[in-house]
């Protein structure tokens, strides 16, 4: 530097030995109080949360980035291509290194084997942040909308209309856990897999299957949907469009429902799609609220995870 002012650290050979001597004794002093050391405010003060994108993502990377700092925590946005992960640097190692550093990971990736792995390998806790196979935390949010809008969701009835993927795989695991009934209409073709159906019905679920939209809606206390084409299903697109047009929520479908009946989907939306506006903009939508409450249920969710729930 012409004015000497900033030190740069740009080579060994351009710094004094004596001064690599007083940087290395620092580090180890700084090594030595970083368990205690807290930064900013509130119960996850000084926690990092690493949070790795394979896949894109708006609700979930901007609900986990703002509910980690309102925690007084930091988030650290990672994309997998920008790490050597997206070189082939494995994931047990991936896991191993980013342990040391961070407090929490959250991963949203399409291999749900690769988010097992992950899980195994490091030593701080791990979040679904979506795989082909489930989408825990929006799921977290859903409980937590239906049961704002409608009171306890136990003993009601929620239908799930259009394809049979990672939402309705978790809308499955929830029918089970907050003890719900959940009918679901999908074309044959796009049925779910009936090894997981039948996994989660011998926990105990209420699960209807069907393929036909009219019957799972009947009564019912809330219409779910979401997209046609998830993520990674792509190449499938043109198949897909023709085999769930269907299975569209619309008015008329809606009518056929409760008259009390919310509607909710996870979004993206792809209106006129499977849901059209006229539905997703009307008086028994609640999918802003639903996208609203991803925040709030993974505030929860990450407390937890951080041992910062009294009690818990
Ligand atoms: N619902 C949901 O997970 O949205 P994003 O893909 O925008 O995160
Ligand atoms: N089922 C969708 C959910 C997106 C949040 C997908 O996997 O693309």
């Amino acid at each position: 530097k012409k004015n000497g002012a900033t030190r740069d650290f740009l080579d060994l050979s351009e710094v004094p030995t004596t001064e690599l001597k007083t940087i290395l004794a620092e580090a180890v002093r700084l090594k030595s109080v970083r368990n205690g050391a807290l930064r900013g405010q509130g119960p996850l003060a000084g926690k990092v949360l690493a949070m790795i994108f394979e896949q894109p993502s708006t609700r979930t990377r901007i609900s986990f980035d703002v509910g980690m700092r309102e925690l007084g925590g930091e988030p650290l946005m990672l994309t997998g291509h920008e790490m050597q992960l997206g070189r082939g640097e494995s994931i047990p190692d991936t896991a191993r290194v980013l342990s040391r550093f961070v407090d929490a990971i959250m991963i949203r990736i399409l291999s749900h084997e690769d988010l097992l792995e992950l899980a195994e390998y490091a030593t701080v806790p791990v979040i679904n942040g979506l795989t082909k196979v489930s989408h825990p935390c929006q799921l977290m949010a859903d409980i937590m909308t239906y049961e704002e809008h409608k009171g306890s969701i136990a003993g009601k009835r929620v239908a799930w209309v259009g394809d049979s993927n990672n939402v309705l795989h978790s809308w499955m695991q929830a029918a089970e856990r907050f003890d719900f009934e959940l009918r679901v209409a999908t074309p044959p073709e796009l049925a779910p897999d009936m090894e997981q159906v039948e996994k989660i019905r011998s926990a105990g679920a209420n699960i209807m299957l069907s393929n036909s939209a009219e019957e799972a809606v009947e009564d019912a206390d809330c219409i779910v949907t979401d997209c046609w084409v998830s993520m990674g299903d792509d190449e499938e697109e043109a198949t897909r469009h023709n085999l769930l047009k269907p299975y569209q929520v619309n008015t008329r479908l809606m009518g056929k429902a409760k008259s009390d009946a919310i509607f909710m989907h996870c979004l993206p939306a792809h209106r006129g799609e499977e849901v059209t506006s006229e539905v997703m903009d009307g008086p028994q939508s609640v999918v802003f609220d639903e996208a609203e409450n991803r925040l709030h249920a993974q505030k929860g969710v990450l407390a937890w995870c951080l041992g910062a729930i009294p009690n818990s």
